[in-house]
């Protein structure tokens, strides 16, 4: 929890002095993102030509979705898909807040994200699959393609592995286009996919399957990224070897080959467990599988997320909610017309992809960009070639990526010719200077661009303009989507009104369909991490009590736009990837030398946030580039390069309470080259700031 008045204390304060006063223990984060976003902007406005064309240029329709037509609204969501049973309740409350939608519902998401598109779409598009490789051609697969190779990857699932509805299937891939098929195999059976993201190592993606109690795998041989073809096939050994360790016995381990036809990873396969997919698949050619009429309030899929303690959560979501939440908002805010073509950059192991790759795009039946690998191989100009080559006119990406594209060819885009209407940013807060390049010289002054803000436990957006209604204004990501009331609280749980110049926790008031059913197996874990601050009355039976805590900063500007500060707990978000900090220090922790850890984060460049570590020793032990090289191989190996902190600062001391604990603001505060470290008095060992200041501002970055 933040310490009180944090976020108050910041914007009275102003940020000139860079004071660090009084700051709450995890404000330093949002502190560096505030001086990027302290002025205010001004406005931009979409072209004619794009609210010519736009699905939502109708600013009544925020009026239907006001909350004096919820829950109702939320039909016009759901009947953008296909049912095989309409549902009898929209919204079920009785038992807070586990909230049920479209109860009674019969639907399927393959179903509607491949099969009902058939009829129309049989020839379209689907995906066109990009290699990282740029003298691979480019594949283009159909819908009908998509059909067949869903269905009998779907066959082969159940009638090889025996998976059956209800059971958890780990997917750990890359970008490649096997992965959309294996979820929606899942789908069509009625599974629950858990896609642990390619980048992860084999212990992550180990946990994970351990919580889920996944017993099938599903894995590729190796892929590309940057230039290199990595060997992907070896972290599932590692996954299943340390499930195995955990009490968990994978069965199957189902290996896709990057190059259908030739197993390309040096890491040879286990008799009995492991099995070439490509080379059974065979057997399954032409088979049909019937999609399971699956009940909306069942689970799609889990997605792992990081939060304030070491261990992962599986946000669980629905199948009726979720997919109408996706399709909805895919429709209105990223404005995807059958005739456009869409490329979102993000990985699919990410809820982005889930959301804005998969199921939203798929429901509505897009054509869509999938690439394989790094946004600036072999050179800054890739994406905009694929562009031009595609005919994207929708793009959707990172403000990491945004930043390290215009790092490395800042003239790059205008030598392109593609032509956006449409451009997203997601994942993080945008520098309105970031923001301006973007929009100039990527979206050449054409584009508009939605700065969408949710989280993988929210299904899909929750504040961004409507591109043809609201103008844009950088660095802020808007008001909030149709049917999403937010609302901006304090410590004390009094609303933060807009204008007021004051920061405080954004929550959201009410339910909606794409937010999350529970925490896989921990329910009670829902409740303490997004209700539990801000509930009046546990047995409360209306929602009206249950505001949804989302753990981000934020303030409201008059004109009734968000603007997104950051995390206000244990999690860094660095890239755009989130990641725990307890995760990075118990992987330091698990290097021998190790007494203790502290992770803070220090704003850089390009990626936004990044972890900095500072590490204590065991008596008996010395600094050394190699222990400090092992600590960063380890974070690498447990969690995944991603998590890899900027530096390694080993101190003689931690900044500790008198009860004990590290005084992370402090590091956080010495990180970020801040003047003042703020309240040392209630310290037990205040002379160790100075030392560790020194220590700090000898070290190169
Ligand atoms: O802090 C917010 C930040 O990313 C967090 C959610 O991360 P994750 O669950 O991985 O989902 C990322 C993709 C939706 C949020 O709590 N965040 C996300 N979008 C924005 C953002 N911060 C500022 N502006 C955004 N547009």
């Amino acid at each position: 929890m933040p310490s009180r008045g944090g976020w108050r204390t910041v914007m009275e304060k102003g940020y000139g002095g860079k004071t660090m006063a009084d700051a709450a223990e995890r404000v330093t984060l949002t502190e560096a993102e505030i001086a990027v976003h302290w002025r205010e902007e001004e406005y931009y406005h979409p072209s004619p030509e794009f609210i010519g064309q736009a699905y939502l240029t109708d600013r009544s329709r925020y009026e239907r979705f006001s909350l004096d037509h919820f829950p109702d609204c939320f039909k016009e969501y759901a009947d953008l898909l296909d049912w095989y049973k309409y549902w009898d309740v929209t919204l079920d409350t009785s038992n807070p807040p586990f909230w049920r939608w479209f109860v009674g519902g019969r639907l399927n998401a393959a179903h509607n994200c491949v099969d009902r598109h058939l009829a129309r779409h049989r020839n379209k598009t689907a995906f066109h699959f990009v290699p990282e490789p740029e003298n691979e051609p480019i594949q283009h697969v159909t819908y009908q393609e998509l059909y067949n190779r869903v269905n009998e990857f779907a066959a082969l699932l159940r009638d090889f592995a025996g998976v059956r509805r209800g059971d958890r299937v780990t997917i750990h891939m890359p970008m490649v286009v096997e992965l959309p098929i294996a979820m929606l195999a899942c789908a069509r059976l009625g599974a629950m996919h858990s896609v642990v993201f390619g980048g992860f190592s084999g212990k992550a993606c180990a946990d994970r399957m351990v919580d889920a109690e996944s017993r099938v795998l599903v894995t590729m041989d190796g892929y590309y990224r940057n230039g290199e073809f990595l060997d992907h096939k070896a972290k599932a050994d590692v996954a299943v070897r340390e499930a195995a360790a955990q009490g968990l016995a994978v069965e199957r381990v189902l290996v896709w080959q990057r190059y259908p036809g030739r197993y390309s990873s040096p890491t040879p396969l286990v008799e009995g467990r492991d099995f070439v997919v490509n080379e059974i698949l065979p057997r399954f050619r032409g088979r049909r599988v019937d999609p399971e009429p699956m009940p909306a309030e069942d689970p799609l899929f889990l997605m792992y997320t990081s939060g304030s303690t070491g261990r992962p959560k599986g946000a669980q979501h629905s199948t009726g909610g979720y997919l109408a939440y996706v399709a909805g908002t895919s429709k209105y805010y990223l404005d995807i017309h059958p005739e456009d073509v869409y490329w979102c950059m993000a990985d699919i192991g990410w809820i982005t992809g889930h959301s804005y790759i998969v199921y939203g795009p798929l429901a509505l039946g897009a054509s869509s960009v999938l690439y394989e690998g790094q946004p600036a191989y072999p050179d800054p100009g890739r994406p905009w070639r694929i562009a031009e080559e595609l005919g994207v006119n929708i793009f959707h990406t990172s403000p990491t990526a945004i930043r390290a594209l215009r790092k490395a060819g800042p003239e790059e885009p205008k030598k392109y010719g593609h032509r956006f209407k449409l451009m997203t940013t997601v994942g993080e807060p945008i520098e309105p200077d970031v923001w301006r390049w973007y929009y100039h010289v990527v979206g050449k002054g054409q584009a508009a661009v939605v700065d969408t803000w949710w989280q993988t436990e929210t299904g899909g957006f929750l504040c961004t303009t409507a591109p043809a209604i609201h103008p844009m204004k950088p660095g802020s990501a808007g008001p909030a989507v149709l049917g999403i009331h937010p609302v901006i609280l304090d410590e004390e749980g009094h609303e933060v009104p807009a204008g007021s110049g004051k920061a405080g926790n954004i929550c959201i008031r009410n339910p909606w369909p794409g937010m999350m059913q529970t925490i896989w197996r921990d329910p009670e874990r829902f409740i303490q991490t997004y209700f539990a601050k801000y509930n009046r009355d546990p047995q409360s039976k209306d929602w009206r009590d249950w505001p949804y805590f989302a753990g981000d900063g934020a303030m409201q500007a008059s004109d009734g736009y968000f603007r997104i500060l950051g995390r206000i707990d244990d999690v860094i978000n660095v890239a755009g990837h989130r990641l725990g900090t307890k995760e990075i220090e118990n992987a330091a922790l698990g290097v021998p030398e190790v007494a203790e850890a502290a992770v803070v984060a220090v704003r850089d460049e390009v990626k936004g946030i990044m972890p900095e570590l500072y590490v204590a020793l065991h008596p008996g032990h010395r600094e050394s580039e190699d222990l400090k090289q092992r600590i960063v191989d380890r974070v690498a190996q447990e969690i995944s390069p991603i998590a890899k902190p900027r530096r390694v600062v080993v101190v003689p001391d931690m900044p500790k309470t008198r009860s004990g604990k590290i005084m992370r603001r402090i590091l956080a505060a010495i990180s970020n080259g801040f003047e003042d470290v703020g309240d040392v008095t209630t310290l037990s060992n205040p002379e160790v700031v100075d030392e560790i200041r020194r220590l700090v501002g000898s070290l190169k970055s």
